[in-house]
């Protein structure tokens, strides 16, 4: 085989072993915490032990890893039936209609949700009625959730009128978690996170700070599956907060 070709393939290898590595990492660093706390400790919860959290059994990513694997048709569908569900989904459904209220949100937009786990904010939004809803985590959770990085998203500039994501704890990079939603999100359009609950105006203030170019629009303590969390909504608006 020509010479740069094969040169080229061995750095391919090497940026897939790179990445895998990183992702062994993620799965590692959040099996060994939520081993240690398996659900009172919100600030150290991510998108895995959410997910398991709140699916009917495993309690802990810990059991998890000793449990035989499920279809994934049939783990969506367990999940789905259960009442951990219903009652995340139905929680998130009266946050968008609040974004709806402040006209943040439509049928028409265009939504990215980055770590939505099984996808209870997709599910939420299309059952209002949202048709373009995107669904991304490090691990995919078919049907309603693909697999991309949230620190590097596999989508254009601008492209969605609203970033939606409860994950920003898990992020282990957050200026560059917050950064690629600003940048998938078009001028106009809004990020919202929901966050752990912001008891002081320094703790809305240091995630505001994580945004280069929107400015704060709505921040409200909310109730997401039994725990006080915070709304916070920016626009994307291309001007430092
Ligand atoms: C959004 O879509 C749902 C389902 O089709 C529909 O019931 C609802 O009236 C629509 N909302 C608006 C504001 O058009
Ligand atoms: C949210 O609740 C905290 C206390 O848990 C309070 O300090 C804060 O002012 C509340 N924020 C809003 C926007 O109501």
């Amino acid at each position: 085989m020509d010479k740069h070709i094969q040169r080229l393939l061995n750095r391919i290898s090497l940026v897939f072993a790179v990445a895998g590595t990183l992702a062994l990492f993620h799965v590692f660093f959040s099996t060994s915490v939520s081993c240690s706390y398996p659900r009172h400790h919100p600030r150290l919860h991510d998108t895995l032990t959410l997910t398991l959290a709140h699916s009917p059994f495993p309690r802990s990513s810990c059991d998890a890893s000793s449990r035989p694997a499920l279809s994934p048709e049939r783990r969506f569908s367990r999940i789905q039936s259960s009442r951990s569900w219903r009652n995340r989904v139905a929680a998130l459904s009266s946050l968008f209609l609040r974004l709806r209220t402040a006209h943040l949100l439509s049928n028409s937009s265009r939504i990215l949700c980055v770590f939505s786990g099984a996808g209870h904010e997709v599910a939420a939004l299309r059952q209002s009625g949202v048709i373009d809803v995107t669904g991304v985590d490090l691990i995919d959770f078919p049907p309603l959730v693909s697999r991309a990085d949230p620190h590097n998203l596999p989508f254009f500039d601008n492209v969605f009128d609203l970033g939606f994501s409860s994950g920003l704890a898990g992020a282990l990079f957050p200026a560059r978690f917050v950064g690629e939603l600003e940048r998938t999100v078009r001028k106009g359009g809004a990020v919202a996170l929901v966050v752990e609950r912001c008891g002081s105006e320094d703790e809305v203030a240091s995630v505001k700070g994580l945004f280069r170019k929107s400015n704060l629009v709505e921040v409200s303590n909310v109730t997401l599956s039994g725990s006080e969390m915070t709304l916070i909504v920016m626009r994307v608006n291309g001007v430092p907060p």
